[in-house]
């Protein structure tokens, strides 16, 4: 008896050449990015504003490992997850990878992104519409401490990846919007701050954990 198998988007060619040239460009361009960004930071007398930050990385993927990438993936297909909010959307790298989970899963569902930097929300959108994932995405331009107070819960997974110190504050901006069970993956787990370790971890209405994943994550459930 033959049984068809359907295949994933994330083995479509089309995204697997996506995803190489989108890992070959970040790791030509971002080291030189990043080293220019702590210099400028140095040189100032007062710590660089968010604005100033963003500007500095305009030029620089960051993306996130390909193994956060798939675990996003299965997550986003193991929850049947509907919306789905990501902080810092950058090229969209990340971004694909929920899509490709969202359309892999039905099709019924939508990832908001969101973007300070014009040009780099401009260019996910390119990525999006190069996957052929754009219909499954909304990227919300400007600062996410703003733009994702209006999206519509009840959000089933949340991506947490925009600049570190502001993971507690849009965390907080996302809180009313979530349910129990909401699953909060938060990237770059050495470089976050206490504060935010401490409310997920610490009794904050959270059940928290870290994984070795890429530069690590912490991967919280909401109660
Ligand atoms: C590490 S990169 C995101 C990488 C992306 N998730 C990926 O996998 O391709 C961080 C991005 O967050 C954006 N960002 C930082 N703070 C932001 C804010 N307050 N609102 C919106 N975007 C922000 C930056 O401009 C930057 O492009």
């Amino acid at each position: 008896m033959e049984t068809s198998v359907s295949r994933s988007v994330l083995a479509d060619p089309v995204i697997t050449a996506l995803f190489a040239e989108m890992y070959r460009s970040a790791g030509r361009d971002d080291a030189g990015v990043l080293e220019r960004a702590y210099s400028a930071a140095a040189a100032q007398p007062a710590p660089p504003t968010v604005e100033e930050v963003t500007a500095w990385c305009g030029e620089a993927a960051l993306p996130v490992a390909p193994a956060v990438g798939r675990l996003l993936y299965l997550l986003v297909r193991i929850l049947r997850a509907r919306t789905v909010v990501e902080f810092g959307t950058s090229f969209g790298t990340s971004l694909v990878y929920l899509a490709a989970a969202i359309r892999d899963g039905g099709g019924e569902g939508v990832v908001y992104g969101s973007e300070m930097h014009p040009r780099k929300a401009e260019r996910a959108r390119v990525n999006l519409a190069r996957a052929g994932l754009a219909e499954h995405t909304r990227i919300l331009e400007g600062d996410a401490r703003e733009t994702l107070r209006d999206v519509p819960g009840p959000l089933d997974l949340v991506l947490l990846d925009g600049w570190k110190d502001l993971y507690l504050p849009v965390l907080e901006v996302l809180e009313p919007a979530m349910r129990p069970g909401t699953l909060v993956v938060a990237d770059n787990l050495d470089m976050l701050p206490d504060g935010y370790l401490d409310r997920v971890r610490s009794g904050g209405g959270y059940t928290s954990l870290a994984l070795p994943l890429g530069d690590g994550i912490e991967l919280s459930l909401r109660a």
